[in-house]
């Protein structure tokens, strides 16, 4: 069944005190309004129709996803007046879903069961029991328990107010139901809006039954006012993270500190302590280790690798039985191959590590190719831009570079190949020969330091 969903997301925002429209801002790195668009894109044959205003060329601009389209709503004069925006973009006999850009943790199966639900004599409304329904629209139930109307709040009388079960605005029905009913909606109300909720009356009337689904969790159907429930999402969210990565055997020091903004895979005994943050697409294998506070970026890291505290890694493969950090920095194309080590304060970037090769101490290693077991000591930096363009440093196998190094590339040392520490190295060193540039050590007998003038 082909399903058209219609994002409303024209809405100021104000509450968020932004220049950024509301459905911009993010949870879990991403925009409010593409988690709803990821989401509900799952569902068969469907087709995305996102109602913007405010800051409409900024929303339009900052998605990024297939076949996504705008429909543009100049003034805001109702839920039921956004959705007739879209009206002409709807498919013949398609299934309608109504959404919120700024509800955006709605969960797929929920909406599976909505749009399933729908038929030539039903829809499907999605709601919810609140403790404090105050400023929602309530449901209205005749004896028989079925659905006749939705009041809003600033319409509602004392004893309809006293209703708990509310609108989460989320609704299913056949396009065909939509064209009949929507252009009937009036604004004589409160506000002198166009109430999409008014469509519920209009339902009834006809005979159509409007099938009442609940979500999971209460937080699935709320919406984002202010930066505090953008906030209490956002736990949310990383609290339901942290359970999957627990439920796959991963042991967290403390679920309430590891942030996910993006997809993270993960083996299992896997231990990950405090103030891990992923972003991205991140694959960890198993037994991996990573110590309190890193930042790990769209990168792959293998089989009981040890990751130490402070280290930051992006755009990075790391093999197995690596050891990272305390304090790496680990930047895109850097490839290490199994057993290699980097150490603290060592920055990489496009150079691969060949196995068990050790960068271990306060090191720059840019634009660069290591063979296997390759000792690069404290202090070693490649040289490798010379302001205009970016040049390569190779190391063969065995080799062994002396701290305090400069390999000024292009530059090549050979296998079994050593530089004597202190060098400035800008010619190629054989294999197995000696590089080394240092001057030659003068020592003084009977020097004399200088004394202070008084
Ligand atoms: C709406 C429902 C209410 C429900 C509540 C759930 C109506 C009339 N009321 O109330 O029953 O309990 O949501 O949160 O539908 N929007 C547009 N264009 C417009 C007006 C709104 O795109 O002209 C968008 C807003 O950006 C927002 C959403 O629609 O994302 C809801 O609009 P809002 O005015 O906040 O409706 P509520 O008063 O919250
Ligand atoms: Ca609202």
């Amino acid at each position: 069944m082909a399903t058209d969903i219609v994002v409303l997301a024209a809405g100021k925002g104000t509450r968020m005190k932004s220049a950024l429209p509301k459905v911009l801002h993010t949870l879990a790195g991403r925009p409010l309004l593409q988690h709803v668009l990821t989401t509900s894109a799952q569902l068969p044959d469907a087709r995305l129709l996102v109602v913007t205003g405010h800051g409409a060329s900024e929303v339009n601009g900052a998605l990024n996803t297939e076949g996504l389209l705008f429909v543009e709503q100049p003034e805001q004069l109702g839920t039921a007046h956004a959705v007739l925006q879209a009206m002409p973009e709807l498919r013949q006999d398609s299934t309608v879903l109504i959404l919120y850009g700024d509800v955006p943790l709605i969960a797929l199966d929920t909406l599976e069961a909505m749009v399933g639900e729908v038929s030539e004599d039903q829809m499907a409304l999605l709601t919810v029991v609140l403790e404090n329904p105050v400023g929602y629209g309530r449901i209205l139930r005749d004896q028989q328990q079925r659905v006749v109307a939705i009041v809003e709040e600033k319409d509602a009388t004392p004893e309809q107010r006293l209703i708990a079960e509310v609108n989460t605005g989320v609704l299913a029905l056949s396009a065909a139901q939509l064209r009949n009913w929507l252009p009937r909606i009036g604004n004589e109300n409160a506000q002198g809006e166009y109430y999409l909720t008014d469509i519920i009356a209009l339902a009834c009337a006809s005979g159509t039954r409007i099938k009442t689904l609940q979500p999971h969790h209460q937080e699935e159907v709320q919406g984002v006012n202010n930066r505090q429930q953008l906030a209490e999402l956002e736990r949310f969210y990383q609290l339901q993270q942290a359970r999957r990565l627990m439920a796959a055997g991963v042991t967290l020091a403390d679920p309430a500190r590891l942030d996910v903004r993006g997809e993270l895979h993960s083996g299992s005994d896997n231990f990950i302590d405090i103030n891990a943050v992923f972003e991205g697409r991140v694959v960890l294998g198993s037994q991996v280790s990573i110590g309190p506070n890193c930042q790990i970026i769209d990168s792959v890291i293998g089989d009981n690798v040890e990751i130490k505290a402070n280290s930051h890694i992006e755009g990075a493969e790391v093999a197995a039985d690596c050891v990272v950090g305390p304090f790496a920095r680990l930047r895109p194309g850097t490839v290490l191959e199994a057993g290699a080590k980097v150490g603290n304060f060592v920055e990489t970037k496009q150079t691969r590590v060949g196995k068990g090769s050790k960068i271990n101490h306060l090191s720059y290693v840019g634009d660069a190719q290591l063979g296997a077991q390759v000792n690069v000591g404290a202090g070693t930096i490649t040289c490798n831009y010379d302001g205009v363009n970016k040049h390569r440093t190779e190391i063969g196998d065995n080799a062994f570079i002396g701290s305090n190094t400069s390999l000024v590339a292009p530059v090549r040392v050979g296998k079994m190949a050593t530089v004597g520490a202190g060098s400035t190295i800008t010619r190629d060193v054989p294999d197995e020969q000696l590089g080394l540039t240092r001057a030659e050590q003068k020592n003084i007998a009977g020097w004399q330091r200088p004394v202070k003038n008084t």
